[in-house]
C-alpha cells in the first residue's frame, strides 16, 4: 500500500525535483552553459536534456514543443488520426497533460529508469494501436529535436551551444530507439533536412486537422497569463508566431506584418531582460507547469493516456469503401 502510494506522483513542492541542485545556489548567469559545456553529449545527454528543458530554458522549450504540435497536425496522416479519436477535440486538456507528463516522466527519471520505461510501454501501447507510419513517427520526432533550437535561435537569451544541440539530439535518437522508430537520423543537420523535406512534401489542409489545431488555441487561450487577454489577441499572437507555410495548411489568415513585428519583438525583449535575471536554480519539470491541471491529487504515469481497442482511422476507410 505504502509503495503503491509512493508511486502516485504528488504535484507538491515536496518532490525531488523542487530541492536546489547540489551546487547551484547563487549560480551566475552562465553557469549552466558552462555546466553542460562540461558534459559529453554522447553518455550525458539525459543529463543536458534536463538542465536544458527543466533549468535553463523551461518556458521556452515548453512554448517551443506547444508549437510543434500544431506542425505535426498539418501532415494530415496525423492530423486526421489525431482528429479520428477525438481526444484533443473532446477532451484536449487531459490529451495535453498526458502527453506533457508521460514526456516528463522519461526526461526526469531516465529512460532505463523504471518510471522512464513505464512511460515509454504506455506511449508504445497506444500508437501500437494505430497504423503509424515510421516516416509519421521519424517527423514527429524531428519535430522534439529542431523547434526548440530554432525557437531559441530566434527567442532564447542565449542559443543552445552546439555541445547542448549534440546532446539534446542524441537524447531524442535514444528516445526514438526506445520507441522502435527506425532509420534515426545520427545528427542534428539530419534531422533538420528530414523535417523540411517532410513539410515542404506533406503540409496541407485538412479540416479535422484544422479542428484539433483550433481546439489546441482554444485550450492555450485558457492557459496563464492569457487567460487575462481577450481570445482573438492570444491568438493573433500565436498566429504571428507561426510561419506561412504552417498557416496555410490550416487556412488560416496571415497575420499582418504589424503584429508579427510586435509580438515577436516582444519575446525578443523578453529574451534581453531574461539576461538581467537569476539562474533558475530548483530544475522546474512539466508536472509542475500551471498549464497542467487534470491531477491536483497527483497521477500513476502507467494510469495515464487511453487505452484504445483498435484504429479508427482504419474503421472509417473501410465504412467509406464500404459505401462507394
Ligand atoms: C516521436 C514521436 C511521437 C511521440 C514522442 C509521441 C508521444 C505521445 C505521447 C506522450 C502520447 C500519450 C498522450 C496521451 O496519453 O494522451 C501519445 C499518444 C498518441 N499519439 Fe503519439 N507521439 C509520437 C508520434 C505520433 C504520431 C506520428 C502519431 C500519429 C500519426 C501519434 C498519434 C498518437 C495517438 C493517436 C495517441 C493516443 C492518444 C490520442 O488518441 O490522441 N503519435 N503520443
Amino acid at each position: 500500500m505504502l509503495s503503491e502510494l509512493q508511486s502516485v506522483v504528488q504535484l507538491t513542492p515536496t518532490s525531488a525535483a523542487r530541492r536546489p541542485v547540489p551546487g547551484s545556489v547563487q549560480m551566475k548567469r552562465y553557469d549552466l552553459r558552462s555546466r553542460t559545456d562540461r558534459l559529453d553529449p554522447e553518455t550525458d545527454y539525459e543529463e543536458m536534456s534536463r538542465i536544458l528543458a527543466a533549468q535553463e530554458f523551461p518556458w521556452d522549450i515548453n512554448q517551443a514543443l506547444s508549437f510543434a504540435l500544431f506542425r505535426t497536425y498539418a501532415v494530415p496522416s496525423i492530423g486526421k488520426l489525431l482528429f479520428s479519436t477525438g481526444e484533443f477535440t473532446d477532451k484536449v486538456q487531459k490529451r495535453y497533460d498526458d502527453t506533457s507528463l508521460i514526456l516528463d516522466a522519461i526526461l526526469e527519471h531516465g529512460l532505463s529508469s523504471t518510471e522512464g520505461r513505464k512511460s515509454v510501454r504506455r506511449m508504445n501501447q497506444m500508437h501500437g494501436s494505430y497504423d503509424i507510419s515510421n516516416e509519421d513517427m521519424l517527423y514527429v520526432l524531428a519535430t522534439f529535436v529542431v523547434t526548440p533550437v530554432r525557437w531559441l535561435d530566434e527567442y532564447g537569451w542565449r542559443k543552445m551551444t552546439d555541445n547542448e544541440i549534440v546532446g539534446s539530439t542524441n537524447y531524442y535518437r535514444h528516445l526514438g530507439r526506445y520507441m522502435n522508430i527506425k532509420d534515426t537520423p545520427d545528427t542534428y543537420e539530419g534531422f533538420v533536412k528530414l523535417l523540411d523535406d517532410y513539410e515542404r512534401e506533406h503540409f496541407s489542409f485538412d479540416s479535422g486537422a484544422r479542428a484539433v489545431a483550433d481546439s489546441t488555441l482554444d485550450l492555450m487561450c485558457t492557459f496563464s497569463p492569457n487567460n487575462l487577454a481577450p481570445k482573438a489577441l492570444v491568438k493573433g499572437f500565436a498566429f504571428a508566431l507561426m510561419d506561412d507555410h504552417l498557416l496555410d495548411a490550416f487556412h488560416y489568415k496571415h497575420p499582418s506584418t504589424a503584429m508579427r513585428v510586435v509580438s515577436r519583438g516582444a519575446l525578443k525583449v523578453r529574451a534581453r531582460l531574461l539576461r538581467f535575471f537569476p539562474v533558475r536554480t530548483k530544475r522546474k519539470f512539466a508536472r509542475e507547469l500551471p498549464n497542467i491541471r487534470s491531477y491536483p491529487n497527483g497521477y500513476k504515469v502507467e494510469d495515464l493516456g487511453t487505452f484504445p481497442t483498435g484504429c479508427p482511422v482504419k474503421h472509417l476507410q473501410a465504412d467509406q469503401q464500404a459505401q462507394a
